[in-house]
Formats: C-alpha cells, sequence, structure tokens
C-alpha cells in the first residue's frame, strides 16, 4: 500500500495535530479536529487501467465549443424515483440518499436493484451479511437477480467493480467504508469525505451512477452526510414516521434537476409500494362527521395532496394548558391560536389544544393555515364541518385569508377527488376560471367570514 502523510486540523482554528486530540489545543474547542491527507504518495487511482495515473496537463476551452449534449437517463420501473431524480438516473451521478436509520433506505434501494432486469447493478453492502440481504430480498418476491458485495474497503471494491464494468453501483452505506490512505475509523468524518471523493471521481471516470446511502439521526445534523452534501450531485432525503406505513422521498439538492419534488411510498410487508395518488389514503372516508376534522388542499414539492387535518380542543386541567403540533408548525399552531383570540375572540387560554395532521406526515405549507384554524374552530365549537368541502390559505395576523400559490392546481386536485365546495382568499380568486371546475369556490377574506359560513 503506498503510504500517505496526513495530519490533524481543526476544523474551527486551522491548528494542527501530530495526532488525533479530543480538544483542539488552539482553540480549545472540542470534536473538531478531523485527519486530513497532506501528500498522497500514488498518483490519483485510475478505475479503467487498475494503473496510477499521470497527472495531466488541464485544457482549456471556450465554453461555446463545448457540446452539452443530450444526457441519456436511465429510466427506472420506479416511477416516483424518476421523478425525484428529475426524470431518471444520470449517467455518472453521484447521489447521496440519507435518512434515519430503520426507515426503509436498505429496503428501497435493493427494491430498485431487483426491479432494473437486464442491467448490471452491483449493490455493496457493508452493513448486512449476504444472508440478511437474501432474506430481504425474498420478501420483496421478484425472480430478477442483482450482485451483492459485502466489502467495506473502498480500493477492494473498486479493484472488484473494474473486472465487472456495472451499470449502477449502490453503496449501503458511505458510514461503514473506508479507505486504506486514511487511518481513522469508519464513520468519522475524514473517512467519509475521502470515501466520497473516491466514488465520486469512480462514477465520473467511469459514467455510472453511483448511490450512497447515508444514515442521519434524529435532528439530521451529525457530521457524515452533511459534510458531504456539497460533494455530490444529488441529496436524496427518506423521511416518515417510524410508527406510520408512509415514507417521502425528497429531494434536497440536484444539479440535474428541480429540488422541490417528491417521491411518495408506503412500506408494505412485501417492500415499499408506490403511492401515485396520495390524497385518496390521506382522507378517511367517515359514515358520519366528526367535529375538529377539516381537508386541507396542500402542495408538497410539485404535487397537490388533499389532506386530513385534526384539531382537539378540551379543557385543561393544568395551570400551562397543552399545545400539541404533530406534522404542523408549533410556532404557527401558536400564532393561529394567537388570531383566533385576538381577532375572534375565541378564548383557547384555559384549553388543551392538540393537532393532528393524517398519515404522520409533516407539511410545511401556509396554505395549511386556513385549514387548521377552521378544525382548531370545528372542535371548539364541537360541530363537525360539512364532508363535501375543503380549504386552502394562509393565515395573516390580522386574521385575513392570504392568497397562496398554484391555486389552479389546488383546486383541480379538490375538483378531481369528487369536493364540492373549496373556500380560498378572495386574493386568489381573481383571474380564476371556474367555469373548469364541477365544484363551487367559496372566495373571503376574513377569518371571521368564514366563521360565518360555517357555523
Ligand atoms: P431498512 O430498509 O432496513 O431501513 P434502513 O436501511 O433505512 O435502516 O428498513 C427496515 C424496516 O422496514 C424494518 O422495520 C422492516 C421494514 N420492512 C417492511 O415493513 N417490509 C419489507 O418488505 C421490508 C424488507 C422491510
Ligand atoms: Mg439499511
Amino acid at each position: 500500500m503506498a503510504k500517505t502523510k496526513s495530519t490533524f486540523v481543526c476544523q474551527s482554528c486551522g491548528t494542527t495535530h501530530p495526532k488525533w486530540v479530543g480538544k483542539c489545543n488552539g482553540c480549545g474547542e472540542w470534536n473538531t479536529v478531523v485527519e486530513e491527507i497532506l501528500e498522497r504518495e500514488d498518483k490519483p487511482f485510475n478505475y479503467k487501467s487498475g494503473k496510477q495515473s499521470k497527472a495531466a496537463t488541464p485544457s482549456l476551452k471556450p465554453l461555446k465549443e463545448v457540446e452539452a449534449g443530450e444526457q441519456s437517463r436511465l429510466l427506472t420501473p420506479d416511477a416516483e424515483l424518476n421523478r425525484v431524480l428529475g426524470g431518471g438516473i444520470v449517467p455518472g451521478s453521484l447521489v447521496l440518499v440519507a435518512g434515519e436509520p430503520g426507515i426503509g433506505k436498505s429496503t428501497l434501494f435493493l427494491q430498485l436493484a431487483l426491479q432494473l432486469n437486464g442491467r448490471t447493478v452491483v449493490y455493496v453492502s457493508g452493513e448486512e451479511s449476504e444472508q440478511q440481504i437474501k432474506l430481504r430480498a425474498d420478501r420483496i418476491h421478484t425472480n430478477h437477480d442483482v450482485l451483492v458485495m459485502t466489502e467495506t474497503c473502498t480500493q477492494r471494491i473498486f479493484a472488484a467493480l473494474n473486472e465487472l464494468s456495472p451499470d449502477i453501483v449502490i453503496i449501503d452505506s458511505i458510514q461503514t467504508l473506508y479507505s486504506e490512505l486514511i487511518e481513522s475509523t469508519p464513520g468519522s468524518v475524514s473517512q467519509i469525505r475521502e470515501c466520497t471523493g473516491e466514488w465520486q471521481r469512480y462514477a465520473k471516470e467511469n459514467n455510472v451512477p453511483v448511490f450512497l446511502i447515508g444514515h442521519i439521526t434524529k435532528d439530521g445534523t451529525i457530521a457524515g452526510p452533511k459534510v458531504l452534501e456539497h460533494m455530490v450531485d444529488t441529496v436524496l432525503q427518506f423521511e416518515g414516521d417510524q410508527h406510520y406505513t408512509y415514507r417521502i422521498l425528497r429531494t434536497l439538492k440536484n444539479r440535474f434537476g428541480s429540488t422541490a419534488e417528491l417521491g411518495i411510498y408506503e412500506m408494505m410487508q412485501n417492500g415499499l409500494r408506490q403511492v401515485s395518488n396520495p390524497s385518496e389514503i390521506l382522507i378517511t372516508q367517515r359514515e358520519e362527521p366528526l367535529s375538529g376534522i377539516s381537508i386541507a388542499a396542500t402542495m408538497e414539492g410539485m404535487r397537490t395532496m388533499l389532506i386530513e387535518t385534526q384539531a382537539l380542543v378540551s379543557p385543561s386541567h393544568y395551570s400551562t394548558p397543552q399545545r400539541t403540533a404533530t406534522g404542523f408548525d408549533a410556532k404557527r399552531l401558536n400564532m393561529l391560536l394567537a388570531v383566533l383570540e385576538k381577532r375572534g375572540g375565541f378564548s383557547f387560554g384555559n384549553k388543551d389544544v392538540f393537532v393532528n395532521l393524517a398519515g404522520g406526515l409533516r407539511i410545511e405549507d401556509p396554505a395549511l393555515d386556513l385549514a387548521v384554524a377552521c378544525a382548531l374552530l370545528s372542535s371548539f365549537e364541537d360541530k363537525p364541518l360539512p364532508s363535501n368541502m375543503c380549504f386552502v390559505g394562509e393565515v395573516g395576523l390580522s386574521g385575513e385569508v392570504r392568497a397562496v400559490n398554484r391555486i389552479d392546481q389546488r383546486i383541480a386536485e379538490a375538483d378531481k377527488l369528487g369536493f364540492e365546495k373549496i373556500v380560498i382568499s378572495t386574493y386568489n380568486s381573481k383571474g380564476l376560471d371556474l367555469s373548469r371546475y364541477q365544484l363551487e369556490v367559496i372566495a373571503v377574506s376574513k377569518l371571521e367570514s368564514v366563521y360565518r359560513l360555517l357555523f
């Protein structure tokens, strides 16, 4: 193995240390010292020839002479994944897929590998044994096959891949890999950075797309995937509530497409199922209407979905009443309560308030405000809202109902799902062509008028 020289550098003040220390001697910060390669004795590895390449003089070229060339993308059988990647897999792209442990990353990508029949897909696992992968594949039920490798040393993986020239490589996970060029343990910031750099070169030199799976913790800030977001072309996040079956694949960064895309899956007994029409599952069909429930026409990324919002307002037995929001921003809930109290005269001061979005989804769309406010009022009055009605609008501090983006798309979705009435902001209703819809559009400018309409 070629020798490399490395040193340990504080990421905060730049002091170098001969070996790793927990606390920097220079600035006194904890956990900022990271191993860095000073000098690599071997020249960059050439993955095609398996030899060390000589440093070539970089070429200069006027931009006009560069041919853009339509990148031919690889369309997978997974329409949700194609969508979040901006229309299929780009050759030579490096994609990081981050998610909490147990959310279903390995399942999603093993499934993808098994679906890509006729392509050489290599699934490298540093986490599970071949038997465990086999058990998982058996659950997914398929006749197709995939090449698996349980190896964690990058140099050995590259050596094996060179003989094979695969079409797609999946790494599960980047935290388990290590490069021989660096001393630190697998999962450390320096190892993750070095391994990602090596995969980046592999992907670009061989024009092979590489998926790197990475773990993040609950707060999503742990060193690891975060430090390498800038090194990869695309960052996808796989998220969802462990207690629910829905999973969302979100684009956080994409050099080859929009970041407003979203894929939805449901975790079943036999793998992940693509959910192409989310609204149908996010609204519960009830025999009789219940108070505290309203339907919001929201957007997640570029997709409209109608989602059930639930509120419970009940007398509090404690001096400090509880305010709990699941799937909805708690600060926004407090703001809505303050607006209802100040502008509408509803007293929530001695009431516990709970708000919940169906399906364990977490949605940040200001257009949810109106539906949440109506659910709160419905529970407060203990009167159900009409079940054929849905709501869309942002609520301002003075109780005004404000316009939201993409109103046409939202109304069209509500219309498609058979709603008869939709409440929107007056400011949104200008220029709307209502003849296209069967449902009745009710335009309001203040929360007060919504209240009068409903109760
Ligand atoms: P996994 O893919 O191992 O998560 P990650 O790689 O993100 O850590 O997903 C594990 C969970 O998924 C586990 O709780 C079992 C569940 N699961 C199913 O419900 N159905 C299935 O078909 C499979 C394979 C897993
Ligand atoms: Mg896994």
